[in-house]
């Protein structure tokens, strides 16, 4: 699917970019007063692995010295998968935060700047051959598992496919809720992945300060073992499970050291073994 040529019709249209590394932002959807999420133009050249990050932003106000403009970047997890033509975001808003109380603005036409330079350690190359994949989230930590999820290799590699999101209140998961729902029901995933894998798929959503069908932390509900008799499958055993992590410090520090205990093995790109973590955000 790679070989995709990610040409757009907002590309087609778009005028002459005035920020280095432009692109133009195509849709912009806002889930909650902290959360958004957009679509924008693809380079043309960009190849990146589902599960990646790049660098995006957008250009700073001048310097009060210099009167020079910079660009004012942070990381960000491309939430669409390799194939998707345009690229797509799942975004925080911080009310105070040097790019996001600006970036939280955007509307299609704009233009962001993007360092089409992806990296990232949650990617399918750095684990070892399994038959189950679990997919660990809080908040924002579901963007890189929007694109893995999306990903007809996932279900080519795994027999079983879990993910659990974990957010604080109910409003939080719902990103997550309608990008399940919409693999299942899309015509064009559907076909890509086939109903056959969909019928893989696990979701298990869990809030911490809202009522919800399921309150708790995944890492208590897994310690209890509630979360694996919810979801009727056994716990974590490093012949069969593969694991990806994503979210805040406490949370990865934490679940890491559960699946260490279960016996699974922190890998990397260079060196895959059984699981892999990111950082949601950077404290
Ligand atoms: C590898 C990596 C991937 C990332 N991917 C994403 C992503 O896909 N989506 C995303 O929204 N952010 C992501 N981030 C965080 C992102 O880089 C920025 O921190 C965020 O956009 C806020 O930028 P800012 O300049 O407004 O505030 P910053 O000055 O960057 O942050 C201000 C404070 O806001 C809080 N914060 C920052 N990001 C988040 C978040 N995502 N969720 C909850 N609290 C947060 C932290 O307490 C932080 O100290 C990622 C960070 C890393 C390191
Ligand atoms: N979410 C909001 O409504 C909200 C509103 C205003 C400001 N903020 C601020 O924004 C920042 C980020 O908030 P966030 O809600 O996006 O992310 P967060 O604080 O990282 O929490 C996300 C989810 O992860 C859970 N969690 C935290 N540590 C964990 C651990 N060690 N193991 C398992 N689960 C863990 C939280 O449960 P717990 O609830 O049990 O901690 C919560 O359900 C915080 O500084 C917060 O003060 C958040």
């Amino acid at each position: 699917m790679n070989d995709v040529t990610p040409v757009t019709e907002a590309q087609k249209i778009k005028p002459v970019p005035t920020l280095p590394d432009a692109q133009t932002v195509t849709e912009v959807k806002h889930w909650t007063d902290r959360l958004f999420s957009f679509r924008c133009t693809r380079p043309a050249s960009m190849r990146f692995r589902s599960g990646e990050f790049v660098m995006i932003g957008l250009m700073g106000g001048p310097d009060p010295k210099t009167g020079k403009q910079k660009p004012l970047l942070r990381a960000y997890s491309i939430a669409s998968p390799s194939w998707d033509e345009e690229l797509e975001f799942y975004s925080i808003k911080v009310q105070d935060g040097p790019l996001t109380s600006k970036l939280q603005h955007i509307q299609p036409g704009d233009e962001i700047i993007l360092r089409p330079k992806p990296v990232g350690t949650l990617v399918h190359d750095a684990l070892l051959p399994g038959k189950r994949i679990w997919f660990f989230a809080t908040g924002t930590g579901f963007a890189p598992f929007a694109s893995l999820l999306r990903d007809p290799q996932t279900y080519e590699d795994y027999d079983e496919v879990i993910i659990t999101h974990t957010c604080r209140e109910a409003g939080e998961l719902v990103y997550g809720a309608e990008l399940i729902e919409g693999i299942k029901n899309d015509e064009l995933l559907r076909e890509l992945i086939g109903d056959e894998n969909l019928a893989k798929l696990k979701y298990y959503p869990t809030t911490t300060r809202e009522e919800s069908p399921k309150m708790g932390r995944i890492t208590d509900l897994m310690r209890s073992g509630e979360a694996f008799t919810d979801l009727g499958v056994e716990p974590l055993n490093p012949e069969t499970d593969r694991a990806m992590i994503c979210g805040n410090l406490a949370f990865n520090l934490e679940l890491k050291e559960m699946l260490e205990d279960y016996g699974l093995e922190e890998g990397a790109n260079s060196d895959p073994k059984h699981y892999v973590v990111e950082k949601a955000f950077l404290d």
